[in-house]
């Protein structure tokens, strides 16, 4: 269809000073060829995107925040504005991670609002969906996924300004993924429900999967109809793991 690959990954709240050298030897390990098709982007914790931010100087790497505050500034302790992470030079922001879910009570609206917010500061915003396996058992996953994505998704939405990420809760960090046909069903539901939010659009807007992708199963993962590329976690802190997954797209 067109769409160009996203390979992201996501350090959640792992990393020190001493990791940056990961990024630069993921940096140094994509070869023209391959930064040519796809795009590759690392969301290291907040305290490091300047770091990295620097180690990917002129290179084809983006650097990304994991989450931010919807509003621009004000009396929110401890909380991080779009506009700061991209004053930092970062140019994409993960928004409604399950985690940030499930641990930090965030609910759709406030996914919206987050993802209003990263537009508002020209990052990028990576929108999270995903059903729990509970969800998945009744029979509710593509429900839940369409219902996040109606919500989450602002108004007027782009290929350039937003991406889509299919994260089933029980994939993440567990080892198991859905089968490629699972996959594509959700994909393709949602890229329908892209259509109808956003009409033509949606055929520009990527749609990445995450949980448990690694160098072993990339290539079969990244083959799915709709799927345009990966949202990494574990894998995405070892730059060789990392490296093996973009190269699904060699
Ligand atoms: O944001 C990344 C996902 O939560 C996937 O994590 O690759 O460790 O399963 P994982």
């Amino acid at each position: 269809e067109g769409r160009r690959p996203l390979v992201a990954g996501n350090w959640k709240m792992n990393g020190l000073r001493s990791s940056v050298p990961i990024v630069e030897a993921i940096r140094d390990g994509l070869s023209p060829a391959l930064t040519d098709n796809i795009d590759v982007l690392i969301c290291p914790p907040a305290t490091l995107i300047s770091s990295c931010v620097a180690a990917v100087y002129g290179s084809p790497v983006a650097i990304g925040g994991q989450n931010l505050h919807a509003r621009p500034s004000g009396a929110f302790t401890g909380s991080i504005s779009a506009e700061m992470f991209a004053d930092l030079g970062a140019t994409y922001v993960i928004v409604g991670h399950s985690e940030r879910r499930a641990y930090h009570y965030e609910t759709d609206d406030g996914v919206h609002a987050k993802a209003l917010g990263a537009r508002r500061a020209g990052l990028r915003g990576i929108i999270c969906v995903g059903e729990t396996m509970e969800e998945r058992q009744q029979g509710r996953a593509l429900d839940i996924v369409r219902a996040q994505l109606a919500i989450g998704l602002p108004k007027g939405a782009t290929g350039e300004d937003t991406v889509i990420a299919y994260e089933p809760v029980w994939a993440i960090g567990s080892g198991r993924t859905p089968t490629a046909t699972e996959i594509a069903e959700v994909h393709a539901s949602l890229r329908e429900m892209l259509d109808k939010l956003v009409g033509e659009e949606a055929h520009k807007i990527r749609i990445l999967y995450g949980g448990s992708v690694k160098p072993a199963n990339a290539r079969e993962l990244m083959a799915v109809e709709n799927v345009d590329g990966a949202l990494v976690g574990g894998a995405s802190l070892v730059a060789e793991d990392f490296l093996g997954i973009c190269r699904a797209y060699e």
